[in-house]
């Protein structure tokens, strides 16, 4: 099918996102002070700029590992299957564990995760989202720590993608189509 005409607004600017993830992880930091060491586990693809940013503004031993989950494949909406693509390189019984995660719409992929990753025993999981849009959530399930709330836009960049492209884009920008004729 091709592709849609479609521009990027700016939403949330680079120099915001920067300010945020700072006080996120100022707040993770103090959360788990009595850690020894901190497994940071980003879920692929969309979390891999913002775990980046994030674990080089935590201040404890970190850990990092993947877990690759996807729901969308290259569509708009949910297929409300989760799938499991790459699981976890080490073994998180008993650990302290941070799921970063760039976006939770539905709620199906964290929730999925959260629920696998939980049955696995880890001593203290908790969640850290960039964006949330708790308008579409149809599954019961928030993060800890959130970024931004955000309006039911479709969203990318920062490592959210549109069909694959746009991840590489520094701030969060919103897809406007082009093609939509004005409603009379
Ligand atoms: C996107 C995004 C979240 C999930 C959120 O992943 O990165 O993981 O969807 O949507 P949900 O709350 O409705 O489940 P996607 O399946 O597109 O894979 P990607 O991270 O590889 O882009």
């Amino acid at each position: 099918m091709p592709q849609r005409p479609y521009v990027i607004d700016e939403m949330i600017s680079a120099k915001a996102i920067a300010a945020r993830v700072e006080a996120l992880a100022k707040d993770i930091t103090n959360a788990y002070r009595e850690t020894d060491k901190l497994i940071v586990v980003g879920l692929l693809r969309g979390s891999f700029v913002f775990i980046a940013d994030l674990v080089r503004e935590i201040d404890l031993p970190v850990e990092v590992d993947f877990l690759e989950a996807s729901s969308y494949g290259n569509a708009m909406e949910s297929s409300r299957e989760v799938r499991i693509l790459k699981d976890l390189r080490g073994e998180i019984a008993g650990k302290d564990v941070l799921v970063v995660e760039d976006i939770v719409d539905t709620g199906f992929t964290l929730h999925h995760v959260v629920n696998l990753l939980k049955s696995r025993g880890p001593k203290r999981l908790e969640v850290c989202a960039l964006l949330d849009k708790p308008s579409r959530r149809e599954v019961k399930i928030k993060a800890t720590w959130t970024g931004f709330e955000i309006p039911d836009e479709f969203v990318v960049g920062y490592g959210i993608d549109f069909a694959q492209r746009n991840r590489n884009l520094p701030h969060i920008g919103k897809v406007r189509f082009t093609d939509e004729t004005a409603e009379a």
